[in-house]
């Protein structure tokens, strides 16, 4: 197996980095892709206590510590389809060493003037890692203001994701219940647009890599 490293990374504090993904993690899994998910945040586990409050997403969550974690991704990279990396906001230290080791950097974005007003400056480790990334959307309020905003300025960088993730309680819950929100709400809007989004990261990456052999045709659910 050769897994494609994805890295969740924004400089701001409680962008969603987390949120995007656990929930990246179950969806990935449940369309067939092996995933495990590292989270790099070793002051902070918030993915690693997530998963150790359920079942489902326990043994998919990993801590990472080590100065160089090369070695360690590479490791996981023979055994999974997707090895994602959850990373603490700034961008230095873990953020910038998960985008070198990644083949696709994530940017969410929630709705705040601040972000929209410095959403250039989130793609900065992208940027200096020489790594392809998209932005994505979360904690959408539908029809307000800001939210059509967010929205407005992603879709004018040209690498935006076309799926958003909106606001929803569900999403909160599902912390609690340590699963991802399809595990904790499998019919709900918020599972579909987490699918939505992982038919989209998928596309994304074959295209990126321009061989579309390499990642396994699954049927999504
Ligand atoms: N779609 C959503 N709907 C409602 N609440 C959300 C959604 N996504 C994230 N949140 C909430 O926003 C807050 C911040 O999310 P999260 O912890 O994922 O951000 P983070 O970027 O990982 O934060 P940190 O920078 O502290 O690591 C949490 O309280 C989370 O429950
Ligand atoms: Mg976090």
């Amino acid at each position: 197996m050769n897994g494609k490293v994805i890295a969740v990374i924004q400089g701001k504090g409680g962008a969603s980095k987390t949120t995007t993904s656990i929930n990246l993690l179950g969806g990935l899994e449940a369309a067939g892709y092996k995933t495990i998910l590292c989270d790099m945040d070793k002051d902070k586990p918030d993915a690693m206590n997530w998963s150790a409050k359920g079942t489902d997403l326990k043994d998919k969550v990993v801590l990472i510590t080590e100065d160089n974690p090369t070695k360690h991704i590479e490791a996981l990279k023979n055994k999974h389809d997707f090895v994602l990396i959850d990373v603490p906001p700034n961008f230095q230290g873990a953020a910038l060493k998960a985008a070198l080791l990644s083949d696709l950097v994530i940017i969410p974005c929630a709705p705040s003037e601040i972000e929209i007003d410095s959403l250039a400056n989130s793609s900065t480790c992208a940027e200096m890692a020489n790594k392809p990334f998209r932005f994505l959307a979360t904690r959408v309020v539908k029809n307000t203001r800001i939210g059509k905003a967010l929205i407005e300025q992603i879709e004018k960088t040209g690498v935006g994701f076309k799926s958003s993730i909106t606001y929803s309680t569900a999403m909160i819950e599902s912390q609690s219940a340590g699963t991802w929100v399809g595990g904790y709400a499998k019919s709900s809007s918020s599972t579909q647009q987490v699918m939505e989004l992982v038919h989209e990261v998928v596309e994304t990456v074959k295209s990126l890599q321009g061989d579309k052999e390499n990642v396994k045709e699954r049927i999504l659910v």
